[in-house]
């Protein structure tokens, strides 16, 4: 380190990414925002602007030459993780890779490889662990509230249209890998067990304008699933959904059930005679996890100061991938797939 601070650049400026530069740029402990590294020229213009980095590069390979930049958090579409990840192992910068952590289980073992090879952090950007409600909900089943844990039931709906790249399976693997990696890294986490068989079933509903381009996007995607320790799961996704941000789950015991999340933005109702109940729905994962992804960002910087194994690692990115590509698998070819023969 060239300063008492982690100078961290953020690989790709796009909607993630300037959350991440926000929060290095001004709230996170021991670390600033040395360098932002996106090859469109506007986009970085204005990130720049923005954030008041002055250090831009085209080229991430640029950026890893910088002795100043100790950290990248890489927040480009998923088929360039890896690369990405991989030399900047080899350059022996710490990295906060976003989710999905990269398309296949191949890929995934080569960044965690190349991670333990340099001796750097590898941490996946799975920030649902770091929200005060998941963490609370799971202290709770983790006391017996709810008795054993039977059924985790996640869900993620997002309201806009997804970027162009999304469209295509073969480069974002689809809404499973993009909405619903957090949902499957849920379900993990609060069964404290591995995923044994799925069955997926998909459709595109509200995008008929892409159906001839992309026949293979699904806009909607129930996944059902058995874990290794016999508990039950199901998953349901959805993109361009309009009507606002969902992100909700539910943990059913044999004692109780637990809720997390809702719709409404605030709590605060309104009624009047025109218009009846009306209350605001939350608008975007930005707001609603502003928190998180904060905490996230801090933890991240927290386990290369003090040398301990960060909280989400890459083999937890490496298992979501795993369950994204059995459950296209299952999309595909219309039957269940066990998770062991994928
Ligand atoms: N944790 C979350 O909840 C969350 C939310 C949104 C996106 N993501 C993830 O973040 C990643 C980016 O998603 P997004 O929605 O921000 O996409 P985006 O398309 O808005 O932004 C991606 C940016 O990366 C840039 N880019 C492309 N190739 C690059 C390269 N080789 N080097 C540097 N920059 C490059 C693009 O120009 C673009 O500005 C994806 O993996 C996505 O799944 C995570």
């Amino acid at each position: 380190m060239t300063s008492d601070k982690l100078g961290v650049c953020v690989i790709g400026a796009g909607r993630a990414g300037l959350i991440h530069a926000a929060n290095f740029a001004k709230g996170i402990r021991k670390a600033r925002l040395t360098a932002i590294s996106e090859p469109n020229r506007e986009t970085a213009k204005q990130a720049c602007q923005e954030l008041e980095v002055e250090r831009h590069y085209r080229d991430y390979r640029q950026a890893l030459e910088d002795h100043e930049v100790d950290a990248v958090v890489v927040v480009t579409p998923t088929d360039y993780h890896r690369d990405i990840v991989v030399a900047a192992a080899d350059a022996g910068k710490h990295i906060l890779c976003e989710k999905p952590m990269a398309m296949t289980v191949a890929e995934c073992d080569e960044m965690i490889a190349a991670a333990e090879k340099n001796n750097v952090v590898l941490q996946i950007g799975f920030m649902r662990r770091f929200d005060q409600s998941f963490a609370y909900a799971k202290e709770q089943v983790r006391q017996g509230v709810i008795g054993d844990v039977v059924l985790v039931k996640s869900l993620t709906r997002g309201p806009s249209i997804p970027q162009r790249w999304q469209y295509d399976i073969a480069k974002s693997n689809g809404p499973l890998a993009e909405v619903n990696s957090h949902d499957i890294d849920t379900l993990r986490w609060f069964t404290e067990s591995e995923f044994e068989q799925v069955y997926a079933i998909a459709g595109n509903y509200r995008c008929p304008e892409v159906r001839d381009e992309f026949p293979d996007f699904y806009d909607n995607v129930v996944m059902a699933a058995t874990f290794a320790n016999g508990m039950q799961g199901t998953i349901d996704g959805a993109v361009s959904v309009g009507y606002g941000y969902d992100a909700r789950l539910e943990v059913v015991g044999t004692e109780g059930v637990l809720f997390v999340g809702r719709l409404d933005q605030s709590g605060v109702v309104t009624c009047n005679r025109s218009n009846g109940l009306n209350a605001p729905a939350v608008a975007s994962w930005r707001s609603l996890f502003t928190e998180a992804y904060r905490h996230e960002d801090q933890g991240f910087v927290d386990a290369i100061m003090s040398g301990t194994p960060p909280a989400v690692s890459g083999h937890d990115g490496k298992m979501a991938v795993k369950v994204v590509n059995a459950g296209n698998r299952s999309i595909r070819e219309e039957k269940p797939i066990r998770l062991n023969d994928d």
